[in-house]
């Protein structure tokens, strides 16, 4: 939908980083300020819905570098397939538009240069952890290491998961990288700082005089400034996926470009940063948000526009995270569900609308999607009541006068019905409007209650030739239902009117008005939901990379033939551990015994034990084979137990399959060991072969 007229409101989601699926906690968010726009539009409001992809950052750039791509295209295929996902749950945004984009640059350069002018920025020198193997700083998600207060081994560089500790990376004990193990050192570099900190009256005065802010924000909010803030550090150093900073070496922090990308996203709807600046400044600003990001939505985002010389924004609105069945999303519990995933399950997408429309108030509040409450509520409230009443309704209607509908009744209990529910109408605008969505969805219920208890009491079954005023009401209210169910359950809302011979209703089309009307043949729109299971992942749907694999050094230290099998070795190992370790492997046509005996070779550590002929083999040797006969060991000089990576990243520790092992390819290309083009390296030495040249690895 595009609106010609200038904008008045501009509603706004958080951005969605473009480096993950969109699942059905983030659509808590997208639906809550869907349907809020939705209500807007429909009470004629020029309301505008604008959202972007948040590209930027170290994660974005680690993760493309991982899967072989570049960020970009990293990028572009999630914008892609979120706009999917929010278009599949009747998502309908003015504008979805991406932060790396030419628009939200040149603005983000603008807003920088102003509080520059102004004097909010300053440079100053840091210390922070950086690998040397890695050849980056390290941000906090990036180390981890020992809690420094309660000792918790294996906690992130920010906060300890055991004792909810908050520190910095370089407080970390022992500090590993997350990506390749390195021990990090610590590196001076000089980074901008935005001046937060003298922005604390303001923010505190901003925050006290916006009365439409919920209370616990604003307490929160308050609270943070009362510690007192902390000048805020808005530069990054490279590799790093985002926007330079002029005439400097460092990028902006993606938390600095994303916000602006709320403008560029309204600049790309209404065609131009100009016109944009001006509609920012005129129009009333709404954003949606969870609580994991109120600092930045209303401390570091409202002190950079204010200090830019920008209008700040009019409205946050905080909500909560998504439970299922009480508890945090879980893989392992088989909640963690992706929007797509949910959508297979139940492809009636609107049952999740109304189901968090009906459990969504004005609170940061947690929404809890239990599912056996979820297949009931939908089954008896939306299905049972609304849609029942929908279908009786229209097929009475269009049995017995063939849909033609000519007075509505005038007797008492249609009057007092009809009165009661314009006084509800106007009750459930005021909860849309207050973000009251679980009040209105219950009025709403309530009104459909009403529809059924007069259409039951006037029994026009019972004297159908003289029923066609009850009905002629009873198709008034279900236009007003219909009218009301919009901004939740815009397609179900859609095929009513169209069977009511209607369209593109809104709120000034409330009112029982509808006589002389003949509708079309009524459909059973919905059918309930039947008993939901959400399995727990298959082991075999793992989805495996290079990085699913764990190579180790390893010394032999003993050799035997083994009895019952005359190509294959048992080999003794020394893999570092103190514990002798066995293998087998295939060998005696290629090796002689005391060849092998003291070679340091490459070990796949988390093979899956394998008995090979009675004798269980713990994990498999790498070797080379070029494809002509000759097969050579790989070999490393790093001592027994050194981790042999594949350019530096990660190795995961789940034991994996033969099968999933042959699945990944590793080879030798001019005597260098590739893996997905990238070398093979212990101790940051790559492994190379003297014998083969070209080959495969196995
Ligand atoms: N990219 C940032 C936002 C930048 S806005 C200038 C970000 N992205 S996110 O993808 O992690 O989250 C997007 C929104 O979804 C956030 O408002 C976040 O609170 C919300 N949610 C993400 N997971 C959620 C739940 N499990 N439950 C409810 N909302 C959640 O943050
Ligand atoms: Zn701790």
């Amino acid at each position: 939908m595009t609106n010609k007229k200038i904008p008045d409101i501009v509603v706004t989601s958080a951005l969605p980083y473009a480096n993950g699926p969109i699942h059905i906690g983030h659509l808590v968010e997208y639906i809550q300020t869907d349907v809020y726009v939705r209500f807007l539009k429909l009470l004629g409001k020029n309301a505008v819905y604008c959202c972007a992809g948040d590209t930027h950052g170290t994660a974005i750039e680690i993760n493309a570098k991982k899967e072989g791509v570049t960020p970009e295209a990293l990028v572009e295929k999630f914008l892609q397939a979120h706009q999917d996902d929010f278009a599949a749950y009747n998502i309908e945004f003015d504008s979805y538009y991406t932060t790396n984009s030419d628009e939200n640059k040149a603005l983000s350069e603008s807003i920088f240069a102003k509080l520059k002018e102004a004097d909010h920025i300053y440079e100053k020198e840091i210390e922070q952890l950086y690998s040397e193997k890695d050849k980056r700083f390290l941000p906090d998600r990036y180390v981890k290491g020992e809690c420094p207060k309660c000792g918790a081994e294996d906690q992130y560089g920010d906060n300890c998961e055991k004792c909810g500790a908050i520190y910095k990376p370089t407080d970390l004990i022992n500090p590993k990288s997350a990506i390749s193990g390195d021990t990090p050192i610590l590196k001076k570099s000089t980074h901008l700082f935005f001046k937060l900190s003298s922005f604390s009256d303001w923010l505190k005065e901003w925050l006290t005089k916006n009365e439409r802010l919920q209370p616990e924000v604003r307490n929160q909010m308050l609270g943070w400034i009362e510690k007192g803030l902390e000048d805020w550090c808005i530069s990054r150093d490279g590799p790093y996926f985002g926007f330079k900073i002029p005439d400097t070496d460092k990028y902006f922090y993606v938390w600095l470009d994303a916000p602006i990308g709320y403008i560029s996203s309204l600049s790309n709807l209404v065609g131009g940063i100009e016109k944009a600046e001006t509609i920012w400044n005129e129009a009333e600003v709404q954003h949606f948000i969870g609580k994991d990001i109120t600092y930045f939505h209303l401390l570091f985002w409202p002190a950079t526009l204010h200090a830019a010389g920008w209008k700040v924004p009019d409205n946050v609105v905080v909500h909560g995270f998504l439970t299922v069945d009480g508890e945090k999303m879980s893989k392992s519990r088989g909640t963690f569900l992706t929007a797509s995933e949910f959508a297979e399950k139940v492809p009636d997408t609107e049952f999740l609308r109304f189901y968090y429309a009906a459990n969504l108030g004005h609170a940061m509040t947690d929404v809890d999607l239990n599912l056996a409450d979820f297949s009931e509520r939908v089954n008896k409230e939306l299905v049972g009541n609304v849609a029942n009443f929908v279908y009786r309704t229209l097929s009475f209607a269009h049995k017995n006068y063939d849909g033609k509908l000519e007075k509505k009744a005038d007797d008492e209990a249609a009057k007092e019905l009809e009165q009661k529910i314009t006084e509800k109408e106007k009750i459930i605008l005021n909860y849309f409007e207050t973000y009251e969505f679980r009040k209105a969805v219950q009025e709403i219920l309530h009104v459909a209650d009403l529809g059924n208890a007069y259409f039951q009491a006037a029994e026009p079954w019972k004297n159908k030739e003289t029923s066609q005023p009850v009905l002629t009401t009873c198709v008034n209210l279900v236009k007003d239902l219909s009218l009301l169910l919009a901004p939740i359950l815009p397609e179900f809302s859609r095929k009513v009117q169209e069977q009511l011979n209607l369209k593109d209703l809104t709120f000034t089309d409330f009112g029982f008005s509808l006589e002389n009307h003949t509708i079309n043949k009524p459909e059973i729109i919905w059918r309930p939901i039947e008993e939901l299971v959400f399995d727990k992942p298959k082991e075999a749907e793992r989805d495996i990379t290079p990085a699913s694999l764990k190579l180790i050094t390893a010394e032999i230290t003993k050799v035997e033939r083994h009895p019952k099998a005359d190509k294959l070795y048992i080999e003794h190992l020394d893999d570092g551990s103190g514990k002798e370790r066995v293998i087998v492997s295939g060998l005696v046509p290629y090796y002689a015994e005391a060849e092998l005996v003291g070679k340091r070779i490459v070990l796949v550590d988390n093979l899956k034990p394998a008995k090979l002929r009675g004798v269980e083999s713990k994990g498999m040797l790498l070797a080379a084979d070029d494809g002509k006969g000759a097969l050579e060991v790989l070999e490393s000089d790093a001592k027994p137990g050194t981790p042999v990576l594949i350019e530096s990243f990660e190795q995961r520790e789940e034991e994996i399959t033969i099968d999933e092992f042959f699945s990944i390819k590793i080879e030798v290309s001019e005597n260098k060991v590739l893996c997905a083009g990238k070398a093979l390296s212990a101790d940051s030495k790559p492994l190379t072969t003297k014998k083969v040249v070209n080959g495969t690895v196995a």
